[in-house]
């Protein structure tokens, strides 16, 4: 696997630069990291120059179509991004080789988050495929630090090395997995809440599982079911969920595969057709998650929130749900969902309380399995 690592300070002390040759020198023999030296000898973009594009230029774009992944590491000028690393992505703007491209963007100091949130902005509308996991903050005081520092830092290793590990598995997995890794309107993981308390959840755990684990252990215990506490408002959207601290099984499953997501950690939607009150009908469906787990496969865990006769966990590889099917007539309705179900999203849009919600809850019709 080839990276392309992109610095945006010119400064021959970069710590920037030493962050990008420090991942060179961790990466293991099955990735090459190539560290690109000329952004300094990039004219400034002018779009009359696409005709007849000056040599470097042309060779930005060669190796970044050749990279299956970008690193970038720039520092942060006056609460912006440098001109550097502006002018770079600004020649990459009209170039197709860029489109889809999974970046990850390292930020060398927890002070500069104004250009972190720039760069990951102008990555998003340039369309890159920001890869959240292998996107992180490294602790690093603003001052001239060298790679053999770094080096001896076990705590930047491990980040880094850490960083090496979720680039590799997201363009393994990104080709199949990108509709479960995306950020969308009801599933927002890039929300900057999301994140934050994505990264809070994962503080402390590489492992996949184990962060897998903690998100699903927040959505069950710390959001609260909005049926089973009578709470409003009626939310849908997972940075709504967050914010109010409740929402119906949907939307916590909105929630949970959002943290996921911003994890790097596949997740998708799955949904049951069960009795509303035992005997049917009537029925109506119930949300739960998919995630993916490298060792399992897709693996269901429902977070809609435990009480007495409901006891969901997280053991892979044995499912513990919520409802275990009753009857024949209620069912695990098949496969898993990148996005929820419109029936979902018009029962918890179209209705300004819980009680409204519960009274119209989400069904699929029975005869033709539309929903
Ligand atoms: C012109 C200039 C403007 C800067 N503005 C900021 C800033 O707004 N916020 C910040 O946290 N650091 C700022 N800094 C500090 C740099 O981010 C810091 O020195 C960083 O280490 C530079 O990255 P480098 O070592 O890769 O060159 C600025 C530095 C320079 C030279």
């Amino acid at each position: 696997m080839k990276i392309l690592a992109l610095y945006g300070s010119l400064r021959a002390a970069s710590i920037n630069s030493a962050v990008l040759r420090t991942v060179r020198y961790l990466a293991p023999a099955s990735i090459e990291v190539r560290l690109f030296s000329g952004l300094g000898d990039l004219p400034l973009y002018n779009p009359d120059l696409e005709s007849t594009l000056p040599a470097v230029a042309k060779q930005l774009r060669n190796e970044v179509a050749a990279a299956d992944a970008l690193l970038i590491a720039s520092p942060e000028y006056a609460h912006g991004v440098t001109g550097t690393i502006k002018n770079a992505l600004d020649w990459l703007v009209a170039f197709e080789g860029f489109v889809d491209k999974p970046v990850a963007v390292l930020n060398a100091t927890p002070r500069a988050q104004h250009a972190d949130t720039e760069l990951r902005e102008t990555l998003i509308t340039m369309s890159a495929t920001l890869i959240e996991a292998a996107s992180i903050t490294l602790p690093l005081p603003s001052a001239n630090i060298g790679e053999a520092e770094l080096l001896a830092m076990p705590e930047i290793v491990s980040l880094l090395s850490g960083v090496l590990t979720k680039v590799q598995r997201a363009v393994k997995w990104l080709p199949d997995m990108k509709p479960y890794l995306s950020s969308s309107l009801y599933i927002d993981s890039q929300h900057p809440a999301i994140v934050a308390q994505a990264a809070k959840l994962a503080e402390g755990y590489s492992d996949e599982e184990a962060i897998a684990k903690r998100c699903f252990e927040f959505v069950r215990d710390e959001i609260k079911h909005s049926w089973d506490y009578r709470l409003n408002p009626v939310t849908c959207k997972a940075s709504d969920v967050l914010s109010h601290v409740t929402g119906y099984c949907y939307a916590k499953s909105h929630l949970l595969a959002a943290l996921l997501r911003a994890n790097g950690i596949p997740a998708g939607l799955c949904y049951q057709r069960l009795t509303i009150d035992g005997d049917p009908p009537p029925f109506c469906l119930h949300g739960l998650n998919a995630v993916y787990l490298e060792p399992y496969g897709w693996y269901r865990i429902d977070a809609r929130g435990n009480k007495p006769g409901v006891a969901a966990d997280f053991c892979p590889p044995l499912e513990k749900l919520a409802f275990p099917i009753m009857n024949s007539l209620e069912q695990d309705l098949p496969g898993i969902h990148a996005e929820p179900l419109p029936a979902v999203i018009k029962a918890l849009t179209e209705h300004q309380t819980v009680e409204q919600v519960y009274h119209n809850l989400p069904d699929i019709d029975h005869q033709n399995q539309s929903v």
